[in-house]
């Protein structure tokens, strides 16, 4: 399976913070808010990524990660010129998905939580046997999100993109798994009244031709927020307050890395090394010194 970041957009709800830089390179505590969604990917054992942002974003995203082989990993890069719409992905990404599955994730979605590995892998699977995986999430205001409608005996019946009268409060998080049709669909997307074409009409699709499963996140998944400026200080403040308690850090790519054998303990210390002017470094360094 191949893995795609869609990292552009305009990042108008933070302004001032993100006139100059792209919002998904913004900190989120201790590193940029990019690494969260990536190691998503790596938590999943995609090794082969494709980036997608705005043309003056892309060299950051470069000095930050590069081609991604000190992860062990192969990342590439793709400009969108204009936020056409999430299902734009696909269609920027044809070439790079070739025949294979794919995942998506939105550069700004955060995931944290005891059972992450076993529900990606368990979405890899349903993806590639059923046609498209996604989740739902409990949250206590779901107008700002696509929205899941289950019927009478808890099956579901169709997807709504920011209704003003969400008919649950499950919200579908940015994180999105899909057998190879999906280019194809994604192709034949047409814009909805705000302009963009929709992930939720793609999922819609796969759901009508009941090819879409829907697995419904549980407490011991974190789903964070960092749509405004409020949402992203809380977001930090989750991944410090976790840090500190736990001694396990959220999101560190290079521990990830290592983990899934990507990388060798040897490459681990360079990283480290290379880092060890900070708390995060040291943190990499414990790793290889067997403390953590
Ligand atoms: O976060 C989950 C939600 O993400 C889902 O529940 C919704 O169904 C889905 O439409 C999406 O809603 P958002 O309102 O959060 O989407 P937004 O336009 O903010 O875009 C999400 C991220 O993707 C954001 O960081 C910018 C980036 N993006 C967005 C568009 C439309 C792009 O890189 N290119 C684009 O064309």
């Amino acid at each position: 399976m191949k893995g795609i970041i869609l990292a552009g957009g305009k990042g108008t709800r933070l302004y001032p913070n993100t006139i100059s830089v792209s919002k998904q390179l913004l900190p989120i505590y201790d590193k940029p808010l990019i690494y969260y969604p990536l190691s998503v990917l790596l938590l999943a054992g995609i090794r082969d990524i494709l980036l997608i942002s705005t043309p003056t974003d892309i060299p950051n995203y470069q000095k930050l990660l590069g081609d991604g082989e000190k992860l062990g990993i192969h990342i590439s890069y793709k400009i969108q010129d204009h936020p056409r719409g999430l299902a734009d992905a696909f269609v920027l990404g044809a070439d790079f998905i070739g025949n294979d599955s794919v995942c998506l994730v939105l550069g700004d979605n955060v995931f944290y939580g005891k059972d992450l590995t076993a529900l990606l892998t368990k979405a890899m699977h349903q993806a590639e046997a059923y046609g498209a995986a996604v989740f739902g999430f409990l949250v206590k205001d779901p107008t700002a999100f696509g929205v899941v409608e289950f019927d009478k005996q808890h099956k579901v019946i169709s997807i709504e993109e920011k209704p003003e009268h969400p008919k649950s409060n499950y919200a579908v998080p940015g994180l999105y798994f899909y057998n190879n049709d999906v280019v194809a669909i994604a192709k034949d997307v047409k814009p909805s009244p705000r302009g963009e074409i929709e992930i939720t009409s793609i999922n819609n699709y796969y759901l009508q031709q009941g090819r879409l499963q829907v697995t419904l996140m549980g407490r011991g998944i974190s789903w964070l927020d960092t749509g405004t400026p409020k949402g992203m200080h809380k977001a930090g403040d989750f991944v410090k307050m976790v840090q500190e308690m736990q001694g396990f850090y959220i999101s560190c790519i290079e521990e990830i890395a290592w983990h899934r054998g990507f990388i060798s303990t040897k490459q681990l210390q360079k990283l480290g090394e290379n880092l060890r002017m900070t708390e995060y470094g040291q943190y990499i360094l414990s790793l290889v010194e067997g403390k953590s």
